[in-house]
């Protein structure tokens, strides 16, 4: 069995590339293990100054695997500490993060990206947040940083109307930074990782730092988003939702049933 993430340095450069193009590379439990191994221990490695996040296949990530969210409503274990592990390594990582999306980015597919210090984008590039539709509500830091970085009602139209966003109106919202074309994304990226791994380690770090601010007030806030996350996830509603989408059907909510119930 594959591991679905790639991992590899180039220079001063992690490299952690989602492969599992078959279900776009949506994430399961034993992803998220990689991701938060591979970003804390790019963060302790001296000879890593940058990461770097990637999808393949045209894809970046379809979010969370639905499958695993169904799995765990149904034995009421919760998504498991994986999940909390790379969230939380998004937000206090102290390396440069980078992001380069190809296709659709979904769920937590896009909110990684509010993190990242620089995002580029391909014009096939598409965001989205479908967590009222899952009966869901908004988690990793989305709902605080998302309306800092690009207004209210705005934010609201991603998070809660679960509109979706293109690159060019992505990149006019400021969460992108550049539309490239598909064929130059990767060398992109990697080209300002490399600028970011030529500049002073110290200064870089206390520069991002400045920048960032203090994390207590977003880390406080996802704790909160975790703990109505996983209140949702077991909800008769969200289990509908999951059920719809692994049925590949429309949801039903009038007739939202529980775990268990015929
Ligand atoms: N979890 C589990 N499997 C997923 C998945 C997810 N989040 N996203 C896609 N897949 C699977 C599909 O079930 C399908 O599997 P199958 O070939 O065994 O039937 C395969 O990946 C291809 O997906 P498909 O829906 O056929 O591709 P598409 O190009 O028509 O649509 C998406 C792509 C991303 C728009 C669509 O798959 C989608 O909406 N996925 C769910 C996104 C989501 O709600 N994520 C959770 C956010 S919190």
């Amino acid at each position: 069995m594959t591991a679905h993430v790639d991992v590899r340095s180039s220079g001063a450069i992690q490299i952690i590339r989602l492969v599992r193009p078959e279900k776009k590379n949506a994430l399961t439990g034993a992803m998220y293990r990689i991701l938060a191994d591979a970003l804390a221990a790019g963060d302790k490695n001296d000879e890593v100054a940058a990461q770097v996040i990637l999808g393949s296949g045209g894809v970046f990530s379809a979010g969370n695997d639905i499958a695993d969210f169904m799995q765990a409503a149904q034995s009421g274990k919760g998504l498991g500490d994986d999940v909390t592990r790379f969230i939380t390594a998004l937000a206090t990582v102290e390396k440069p993060l980078l992001a380069g999306v190809d296709g659709r980015a979904v769920g937590i597919g896009t909110t990684m990206l509010f993190h990242c210090d620089l995002v580029y984008a391909t014009p096939a590039a598409q965001f989205s947040t479908p967590f009222l539709d899952l009966g869901l509500v908004p988690e990793a830091g989305s709902s605080f940083l998302l309306p800092r970085l690009i207004g209210y009602q705005r934010a609201f139209e991603m998070l809660v109307l679960g509109a979706v966003f293109s690159a060019d109106r992505a990149r006019e919202c400021g969460f992108v930074n550049h539309v490239v074309e598909a064929g130059a994304l990767e060398d992109r990226v990697l080209e300002a990782a490399a600028r970011l791994a030529a500049k002073p380690p110290e200064a870089l770090s206390m520069a991002r730092r400045l920048l960032k601010g203090a994390p207590q007030q977003l880390t406080a806030q996802m704790r909160e988003e975790e703990r109505l996350f996983s209140e949702r996830a077991r909800s008769p509603e969200a289990v509908e939702a999951f059920r719809a989408f692994l049925e590949k059907r429309p949801a039903n909510f009038g007739r939202a049933r529980g775990v268990g119930e015929a």
